[in-house]
C-alpha cells in the first residue's frame, strides 16, 4: 500500500519524503490555507521540489491539487484543471464528486490530464470515476468515523466493486482523511491502494509503548553484558 502525505507544507513534505519515502502528496484548499502561502506560491514550491528530487511526472510522484471549490460548471472546471496541470507534470487534478465534477474529470482524462475525484462518501459515488478512467478516487474515512460511522465495510465494498469490474489498479483508491494507525491497517486489510494522512498520523502509527519498553529492557541487558 502506498503512503501519501496530506499536506501543502513543503517542510512536512520534504521530511516525509526524506525519512519515510512517501509515494505522493494530496493537497486541498484547507491545506493550502494552512500553509499560510498564496495558492500559486505553494504550487511553485511543489514544482521546484519534484525537480530537486528528480521525481518529475505523476507516474513517479503524484501531487493532487484541487481546483477552485466554488466552480460548479464543467467547462470552468476543465479550464482551471487544464491550467493547473500545465504548471507541473506531477499535478493530478482534484475534483469534487458532483455531477459537474464527474463530467469535468471525464473530459480531463480524455485530454490526458489525470484526475482525483474527491469528497467521496459512498461506494456508489466511487463507481463513475472508475468507469470514466480517473487515476484516483478519494473515499474519506475520518469524517465518516467522526460522525459515528464505521468504515471497514465501506472501503471493502469499494475494493470489491473495483475487483468485480476490472477497475482495481487502474483507478487507485486513496483512503483519505485517515486519522489513526487502526484506520491505516483497516485500509490495508481491505486492499486499498493508498492511504493519505497528515505527518503526525503516520508518526503515531508506528509508535508503540512496548517498543520503548523493550528497548529500555534490552539496553539494560546490554549494559550488564561484556560485549567486547
Ligand atoms: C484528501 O485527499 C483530503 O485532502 C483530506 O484527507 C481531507 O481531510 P482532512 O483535511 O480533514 O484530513
Amino acid at each position: 500500500m502506498k503512503y501519501f502525505l496530506d499536506s501543502a507544507k513543503i517542510d512536512e513534505i520534504r521530511e516525509a519524503y526524506e525519512t519515510f519515502g512517501i509515494d505522493g502528496v494530496t493537497t486541498n484548499p484547507n491545506h493550502i490555507m494552512n500553509s499560510g502561502k498564496p495558492f500559486l506560491t505553494v504550487l511553485g514550491e511543489l514544482a521546484d521540489f519534484v525537480k530537486e528530487k528528480d521525481i518529475e511526472g505523476w507516474e513517479k510522484f503524484p501531487i493532487s491539487v484541487e481546483i477552485n471549490p466554488h466552480l460548479d460548471d464543467a467547462d470552468e472546471m476543465v479550464e482551471m484543471g487544464t491550467k493547473i496541470a500545465g504548471m507541473c507534470k506531477n499535478f493530478v487534478i482534484k475534483i469534487p464528486c458532483t455531477e459537474a465534477g464527474i463530467a469535468a474529470a471525464r473530459r480531463l482524462e480524455q485530454k490526458g490530464i489525470r484526475t482525483n475525484v474527491t469528497l467521496v462518501f459512498t461506494p456508489s459515488q466511487a463507481m463513475l470515476p472508475a468507469k470514466n478512467g480517473s487515476l484516483f478516487v478519494s473515499p474519506f474515512i475520518g469524517w465518516k468515523e467522526s460522525a459515528g460511522e464505521s468504515c471497514e465495510q465501506y472501503i471493502q465494498d469499494i475494493v470489491d466493486i473495483y475487483a468485480n469490474y476490472g477497475y482495481l489498479g487502474k483507478t487507485e483508491i486513496i483512503c483519505a482523511a485517515v486519522r489513526t494507525g487502526k484506520q491505516i491497517a483497516d485500509c490495508a486489510v481491505a486492499g486499498a491502494d493508498i492511504v493519505t494522512a497528515g505527518l503526525q498520523v503516520f508518526k503515531d502509527s508506528f509508535y508503540h509503548p512496548y517498543t520503548d519498553y523493550g528497548l529500555a529492557k534490552f539496553q539494560a541487558a546490554w549494559d550488564k553484558t561484556i560485549t567486547e
